[in-house]
C-alpha cells in the first residue's frame, strides 16, 4: 500500500521520482505528489487520480532540484483528495514527508498537537506525524525521529526532507518495507525493489526502527536510538525488463505469459531434472525433522491464500500429513494455541503483508518452526522465517496476481513430494513419474497462451455477465476460488466460487437463466461428479463453460463450450489450469474497459492490516 520513492545525488531528482512512482504504481493510485528541493524551497507538487495528473501539472510547472521524494498514495485516513496526498508538512515549514501505513493512535496524538495550538490541514495520520516531527525538531533531524519514533504506535516508513538539510533525506520504518541502495550517481530509496533497479542492484532492506540517512554521496545507518550502524547490502539479479510492460499492453498479459519461464524457473531450482530428484533444499529439514513434524498449517492472504489450499492438497495426499490453510487476518486473532511437532507454512508474494508477517511472529515467538514461500529477497517473511523457499517468478507488477500464484503452487507441490519422499509416504518411482511430467509443463502451457484468442471471444461474449459461479470438487475446488478472485478483482464481476457438491445445499436458487457457471475438471475420477452438477444448472438456464484435462466426451453434453487441456496428471494439471482462467478474466476486463492492473480500490502489496 502506498509507494514511496527518493533520491538526492547529481541529476534533477523530478525525472527519477516520477520514474519510480511509475514502477510504484501498482501498491496505490488515489493520488500521486512529489517533494523536491529547488534550491532555495522545497516545492511541493501533488494530484488526486493517477500519476498522470500530476505529470500534468509538473509539465506545466516544472520542478528542478537534486533531491526529492515522491508518494503514491492508497488512501487509509481521509478520502483520495488533494489536501489528503502527500508529502505532507509541519506549521512551522520545517519538513515535509511522504509515508506508508498506519499511525495507530494517531487520534491522541493530533489531540495532543492541537491543544499545543497545532492547526492541521488534512484528514491523514501522516500529517499527524509531520506536525509531531516539527514539534520535537530542534535542529537535529536524528534527534527528532527518535524522539516522535517513541511516541507513535502502528506501521510507518517515512521518507522526509528537513528544510535546514535540504540535500539529505531522512528515511525510517517500521513494519513497513523500505529499500536503500546506491548508484552511480546518487543515493535511492523505494519502497520495493523494481523502483530503483535501473539505478542499482545492490540494495539495503531497512529493519525495523531503523534510520536511514541518504546524501548524494553515500547512506548511512543509524538504530532507534541513533547510534550509527552497519548495515551489508543484498544483490538482485532481477532481469530489469522484466518490471517494464514492453510490447504488452497490460502487465497482466506480460505476466501471464511469463508463466512457462517463471514456471521452468522455479522447477529448476527444486528439481534435478537429469535424473530426475529433488533437490534436498526442496523440504530444507532432515529426515529426523520430518519424522517429528506432526501438523503443518499454511498462512495467506488471497491469492497466497489460495495457493496454500492447494497446497493442503499437494501435502495431504503426498505427504500423508495432517495440514490446514488459514487466512492470515483470521488466524492472527483466532486465539490459536500451537501444537508440539507444528510447523507453520508462510505462502506471500511480496514477503510485506501485514497480516502474514503477524501470523509468523505469532509462531516465532511459540517457538513454531516457520517456512515461507516467498517472491522476494531481502523482504520482511523472508528474513525472519526460519527457512525460505523462493519462488522464482520476477517482478510482479500487475495488481492481480498470476505468475506468483502459479510459481507458489509449483513450490508447495515440490515441497509435498520431498516431504512424502523424506517420511516414506511416496515411492521413489512415483516421484520420478511426477516429475517427469514436469518436463513438459511449459510446453502445455505455452500452447495454452497461443491459443487465447478462443477465450477472448468467449469474454467478448460473455463480458456483461453479472454473477460467474465456478465450481469443482477437491483440487478443482481451490482452483475455482483462484479463479473466481481473478475475475472479480479485474472485471467487477460478482464472481464466486463452491464446491461442486454444495450447490444443492443451497447455492444453486442463485441460478438464472443466463447465469455462467464455469465447471473445472481436471480431476477425472471427479469428472462424472461434477459433470452432473453442470447438468443440474444448466436444466435452470445456466450458461455453462467446462475445462477439462484431456478430452472428456461425456461432459460436452452438458455445457455450452469446453475448453480442453492436453491430458496430464491430476496433481501437476493445476499449473496449466489455472492459466485460461487468468486469461479468461484479463480479457473479461478488457472487454469492460477496467483498468486491468489498476483495479479500483486495490493495491499490490498490503502491508497494513
Ligand atoms: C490477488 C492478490 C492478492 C495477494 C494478497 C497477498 O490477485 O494479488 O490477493 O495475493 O494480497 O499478497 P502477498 O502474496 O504479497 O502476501
Amino acid at each position: 500500500m502506498c509507494g514511496i520513492v527518493g533520491y538526492t545525488g547529481i541529476n534533477n531528482a523530478t525525472p527519477i521520482l516520477l520514474e519510480g512512482l511509475d514502477t510504484l504504481a501498482y501498491r496505490g493510485y488515489d493520488s500521486a505528489g512529489i517533494a523536491v528541493w529547488d534550491g532555495e524551497n522545497i516545492v511541493m507538487k501533488k494530484e488526486k487520480g493517477q500519476l498522470s495528473n500530476l505529470k500534468a501539472i509538473l509539465e506545466r510547472e516544472p520542478v528542478t532540484g537534486c533531491c526529492g521524494i515522491g508518494h503514491t498514495r492508497w488512501a487509509t485516513h481521509g478520502e483520495p483528495s488533494y489536501i489528503n496526498s502527500h508529502p505532507h508538512g509541519d506549521a512551522k515549514k520545517q519538513l515535509v514527508l511522504v509515508h506508508n501505513g498506519i499511525i495507530e493512535n494517531y487520534v491522541r496524538i493530533k489531540s495532543m498537537l492541537m491543544d499545543r495550538g497545532c492547526v492541521f490541514v488534512s484528514d491523514t495520520d501522516t500529517e499527524v506525524v509531520a506536525q509531531l516531527l516539527g514539534d520535537v525538531y530542534n535542529g537535529d533531524p536524528i534527534k527528532a525521529i527518535v524522539e516522535a519514533m517513541k511516541l507513535i504506535e502502528g506501521s510507518f516508513a517515512l521518507a522526509i526532507l528537513f528544510r535546514d538539510d535540504p540535500h539529505r533525506i531522512y528515511c525510517v520504518c517500521k513494519d513497513s518495507p523500505m529499500v536503500v541502495g546506491f548508484g552511480r550517481d546518487g543515493a535511492h530509496i523505494a519502497s520495493d525493489i523494481p523502483a530503483m533497479l535501473s539505478y542499482t542492484r545492490d540494495v539495503t532492506f531497512m529493519g525495523d526502527k531503523q534510520i536511514a540517512v541518504l546524501s548524494p554521496d553515500g547512506i548511512a545507518f543509524y538504530n532507534e536510538f541513533g547510534t550509527p550502524i552497519d548495515k551489508g547490502c543484498s544483490h538482485i539479479d532481477w532481469d530489469l525488463d522484466a518490471a517494464k510492460k514492453g510490447s504488452y499492453e497490460h502487465f497482466m498479459m506480460k505476466e501471464i505469459c511469463e508463466e512457462p519461464v517463471a514456471f521452468r524457473k522455479t522447477a529448476e531450482q527444486y528439481v534435478s531434472f537429469r535424473e530426475p530428484r529433488l533437490k534436498a533444499d526442496c523440504f530444507p529439514w532432515d529426515a529426523d525433522n520430518c519424522a517429528e513434524l506432526k501438523r503443518i498449517r499454511i498462512i495467506g492472504c488471497g491469492t497466497a491464500y489460495h495457493a496454500g489450499l492447494l497446497g493442503k492438497k499437494y501435502f495431504t495426499e503426498l505427504a500423508k500429513i495432517p495440514v490446514e490453510a488459514e487466512i492470515a487476518s483470521e488466524f492472527r486473532y483466532s486465539g490459536y494455541t500451537f501444537e508440539e511437532g507444528e510447523a507453520l507454512l508462510l505462502v506471500s508474494q511480496s514477503g510485506e503483508t501485514a497480516d502474514t508477517i503477524a501470523a509468523l511472529r505469532m509462531a516465532k515467538q511459540a517457538g513454531v518452526r516457520t517456512i515461507a514461500v516467498c517472491n522476494v529477497i531481502g523482504s520482511t517473511i523472508a528474513r525472519e522465517a526460519d527457512e525460505v523457499l523462493f519462488t522464482y517468478a520476477g517482478p510482479e507488477i500487475a495488481v492481480a496476481a498470476t505468475k506468483s500464484y502459479l510459481t507458489q503452487i509449483t513450490v508447495l507441490f515440490l515441497a509435498a513430494l520431498r516431504l512424502g519422499e523424506i517420511r516414506g509416504t511416496i515411492s521413489g518411482e512415483r516421484v520420478k513419474a511426477l516429475l517427469s511430467e514436469l518436463t513438459s509443463i511449459p510446453e502445455h502451457m505455452q500452447k495454452l497462451i497461443d491459443d487465447r484468442e478462443a477465450i477472448q471471444y468467449f469474454a467478448s461474449r460473455e463480458f456483461s455477465a453479472k454473477h460467474v459461479f465456478f465450481i469443482g470438487r477437491g483440487i478443482d475446488n481451490a482452483l475455482s476460488m483462484e479463479a473466481a478472485l481473478k475475475l472479480k478483482e479485474v472485471s467487477y464481476i460478482h464472481s464466486d466460487a463452491y464446491a461442486a457438491g454444495e450447490l444443492k445445499h443451497g447455492t444453486i436458487a442463485l441460478i438464472e437463466e443466463g447465469t455462467l457457471v464455469v465447471g473445472l475438471i481436471t480431476q477425472r475420477h471427479l469428472a462424472s461428479k461434477t459433470a452432473s452438477n453442470l447438468e443440474e444448472v444448466r436444466v435452470r438456464g445456466a450458461t455453462v463453460l467446462a475445462l477439462t484435462n484431456g478430452s472428456m466426451p461425456d461432459i460436452a453434453g452438458h455445457c455450452n463450450k469446453v475448453w480442453e487441456l492436453d491430458e496430464m496428471n491430476e496433481l501437476t494439471a493445476p499449473f496449466c489450469a489455472i492459466i485460461p482462467m487468468q486469461l479468461f478474466a484479463y480479457y473479461m476486463a478488457v472487454q469492460k474497459g477496467c483498468n486491468v492492473d489498476k483495479p479500483r480500490n486495490l493495491a499490490k502489496s498490503v502491508t497494513v492490516e
